[in-house]
């Protein structure tokens, strides 16, 4: 569910209409809707009343400093992925007790900025990585809680490019070494092995493989207790799917029955990461149709935002809705048209012969379920400069990040003396 409706004939984002938000900001901007982001984390909290779990959000999804705010007030924790990540949860306000450092390629940098931050947990994938941070640890005089996060070799049966739990994937320790990896972190001195951890992909529109990892977990918890290493919290990880085009994901409540029934009986705290969840639906990406452009054989509706934007349908094959923001009346004829962005690859194409309406060159334009790895995972490819944000609460909305400036986009650039002369 979410708060992007249409009212009197026009799409708004809660109370306001999307038009006002394009005419005071421009397109293409993405735009979020608080109601929307309030609501699926009170959804997940809600299914796990009366357990022991807490939501470390996963920033990566969407890491704007008052998206963050707005989750961190309600409780939330945040589950970072860089140092870059763990700054920004910290600007928000949200306590380094709730944050979890997860990430196959830590550096030093990170380790000790991590460790001097007195964050509740590292998530750690590799003996490499185990060696280095009880040496950093040791440097500080610190002891370090950490996670190891586990490969628990299931299919997520999701995009091959977001499938993380298999044994092909870079992530995690194979689960048939993870006893001995727990015992070798068990005997370093500055290192605290407390926390068994899994993440095995994204967009997941199935329980049974969240059913398998977790029971392995299990597993390997009551395992590791018998070697006399005392577990005391299962991390979870993330990945529960959103309906871009029609699927069906499992509901919160239904994850958290099968959460609760393998992993209560081990008496730990439960940790989850849920991302797109979260965001996904709590946003839209508003853009502008430019030109239709009728070809022989197919309509083109050329809009100005591009992959550079929302790279998810070139990257991912992933679809996103697209709504005019004139509502058109029930029965409007549809034919179909491919969605395409200015930039200079054909790459660049949202959607490919989706049934439409007519739309008008200049009209206004949402793509839906863009709220979850899409302002993240923008780039100014073909100079186009970074896309601007915006929040709704009720019927105010506020820009949460500007435009980039031409300036700003070329001052980043730097030309070295040599060819600073006159030249030849
Ligand atoms: N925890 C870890 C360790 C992760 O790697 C991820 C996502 C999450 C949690 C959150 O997963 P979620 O609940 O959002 O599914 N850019 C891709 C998705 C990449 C997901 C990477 N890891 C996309 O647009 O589909």
């Amino acid at each position: 569910m979410d708060h992007f409706n249409y009212r009197n004939g026009t799409l708004h984002a809660e109370d306001v209409p999307l038009s006002e938000i394009a005419s005071a900001v421009g397109t293409p901007v993405y735009v979020y809707s608080t109601a929307t982001l309030r609501r699926h984390y009170k959804v997940f909290t809600d299914a796990f009343a009366g357990a022991r779990a807490s939501v470390f959000y996963a920033v990566k999804a969407n890491s704007n400093l008052a998206v963050l705010k707005t989750l961190g007030d309600m409780g939330a924790g945040a589950d970072v992925v860089s140092e870059g990540e763990l700054r920004r949860a910290l600007a928000a306000g949200i306590p380094p007790s709730r944050i979890v450092f997860s990430g196959v390629g830590k550096t030093a940098e990170e380790l000790i900025f991590a460790l001097d931050t007195g964050i509740l947990e590292i998530n750690v994938e590799s003996v490499n990585e185990l060696e280095l941070l009880n040496t950093v640890a040791g440097e500080r005089g610190k002891v370090a809680e950490i996670a190891i996060r586990v490969n628990p070799d299931v299919d997520a049966k999701t995009h091959h490019k977001i499938s993380t739990g298999k044994k092909e994937n870079k992530f995690g320790i194979d689960i048939a070494y993870a006893l001995d990896i727990f015992k070798r972190a068990q005997a370093m001195p500055n290192l605290a092995p407390v926390t068994v951890a899994a993440h095995i992909g994204s967009q997941l529109t199935d329980l049974e493989p969240y059913r398998a990892a977790f029971q392995r977990l299990a597993d390997l918890v009551r395992e590791l207790r018998a070697e006399g290493i005392p577990i005391h919290r299962v991390d979870l990880g993330g990945g529960l799917g959103v309906p871009y085009a029609g699927e069906t994901p499992p509901l919160p409540d239904a994850y958290a029955a099968v959460a609760r029934e393998i992993i209560e009986p081990l008496d730990v705290e439960m940790l989850f990461e849920p991302g797109r969840m979260i965001v996904g639906n709590a946003g839209i990406l508003l853009a502008k149709v430019l030109f239709v452009k009728q070809g022989e054989s197919r309509r083109f509706v050329v809009v100005d935002a591009a992959m550079n934007d929302l790279i998810r349908p070139a990257m991912y094959d992933g679809y996103h809705g697209l709504k005019p923001v004139i509502e058109r009346p029930e029965g409007t004829p549809m034919s179909p048209a491919d969605i395409v962005g200015p930039i200079c690859e054909s790459g660049d194409t949202f959607a490919k012969e989706r049934p439409l309406p007519l739309l008008n060159d200049g009209e206004l334009v949402a793509f839906t379920t863009a709220g979850a790895y899409g302002a993240v995972m923008a780039s100014t490819y073909n100079s186009r400069p970074l896309v601007p944000e915006v929040l709704v609460d009720g019927d105010r909305f506020a820009v949460i990040r500007p435009r980039q400036t031409y300036e700003e986009m070329l001052g980043a650039d730097r030309i070295p003396d040599w060819l600073s002369g006159p030249g030849e």
